[in-house]
């Protein structure tokens, strides 16, 4: 049975920066501050005027290019957002309109932070089972439009960015992918959520007086959430499949914050050269951290065919997932 690959990869950043020297002149923290308890030290930030759809796009155009490949030949796109340019319609239908897919289908997944991981996986399945040749898997997120600057236990953690990959069929199993395992935890709810503009609270004046548009947070409960749930789905997914951490060439998590990052490689084993960490560059840019970092990586040089990769997230709901891939190019 013929198995997924990735073949191919795109990334977008707005060019606009936002350092945390810049934030310490709208909230009240500092740089010392920020880089100490999460690892960051700028952001980019996508300009009025642009949309969620217009970085999905861009990122979009990059994979396919570099696959070689035209719009036309794509036949599903799944955008995975906490930020689509409206509710309704989704923004894969713009995206497919902007992109010239003339054939492809598609919809958006809201799974936050793991929205990419769950995409990924949807993607591998379709693939799988022979309905789909070409999935484009994009994680696109403007969270500058849905921070508080008012509030600097969130407004310094979040960054705008996009990123694509393309899953197609292998049929060579020694490449492409291996195994997830995905949960969710709707106890999670509560720590972390957007809590106005949908049906339980819809817009009216008072929502908007309140601030229940932006981002809340109870920051610790979630650190927690994420160090616990990060290990035991990595520990299991490569238990499942006969693997140790050893094995992992290259951990690629969601970049949320360094010290949930290292306090997972520190208890998995995975040592810091077989990590990528660069959210010192885009801070938490939500589904599009993974294949941000997955870019990073190859750019580097520290990923290469045949490698197996380990991808992690955690994010509101809770959700989480892990999975394992094999890199095909
Ligand atoms: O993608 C998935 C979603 N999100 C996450 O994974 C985030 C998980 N949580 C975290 O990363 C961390 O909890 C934060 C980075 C959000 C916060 O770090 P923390 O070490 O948990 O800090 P804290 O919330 O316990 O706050 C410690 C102190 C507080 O002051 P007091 O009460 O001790 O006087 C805060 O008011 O730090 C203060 N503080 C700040 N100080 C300077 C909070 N934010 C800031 C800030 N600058 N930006």
């Amino acid at each position: 049975m013929p198995t997924a690959k990735i073949s191919a990869l795109g990334c977008y950043v707005p060019p606009r920066i936002l350092t945390n020297d810049d934030l310490s002149k709208i909230v009240e923290t500092n740089d010392a501050w920020i880089v100490e308890r999460t690892g960051m030290r700028e952001r980019h930030i996508l300009d009025a005027g642009l949309a969620t759809s217009d970085m999905a796009v861009a990122a979009a155009c990059a994979a396919l290019n570099s696959r070689g490949i035209s719009a036309s030949e794509v036949d599903t796109i799944l955008v995975c957002t906490v930020t689509p340019d409206m509710l309704f319609p989704s923004t894969a239908c713009l995206v497919q309109q902007q992109l010239g897919a003339t054939r492809a289908w598609g919809f958006d997944l809201i799974a936050a932070c793991s929205g990419f991981l769950y995409g990924l996986t949807t993607a591998a399945q379709m693939v799988k089972t022979g309905s789909q040749q070409k999935v484009l898997v994009i994680g696109a997120d403007t969270m500058s439009r849905i921070l508080d600057y008012t509030d600097r236990a969130t407004c310094i953690l979040f960054g705008d960015g996009a990123g694509a990959f393309l899953v197609e069929p292998s049929t060579d199993e020694n490449f492409g992918f291996v195994g997830h395992l995905n949960e969710i935890d709707g106890s999670g709810a509560a720590f972390l959520n957007m809590p106005a503009g949908g049906s339980r609270i819809p817009t009216s004046h008072e929502t908007v007086d309140k601030r229940l548009h932006y981002v809340k947070q109870e920051g610790q409960q979630v650190f927690k959430f994420a160090v616990k749930k990060m290990y035991e789905l990595c520990n299991a997914v490569l238990r499942q499949h006969g693997l140790t951490a050893a094995d992992v060439d290259l951990f690629v998590p969601h970049q949320a914050n360094k010290r949930i990052i290292t306090a997972t490689t520190d208890r998995l084993g995975i040592p810091p050269e077989r990590v990528i960490i660069n959210l010192d560059k885009y801070g938490n840019t939500t589904a599009a951290t993974i294949p941000l970092a997955t870019r990073d990586a190859l750019e580097a040089g520290r990923l290469k065919k045949g490698d197996l990769v380990l991808f992690a997230a955690v994010g509101a709901g809770y959700t989480a997932g892990a999975a394992l891939w094999r890199w095909a190019y």
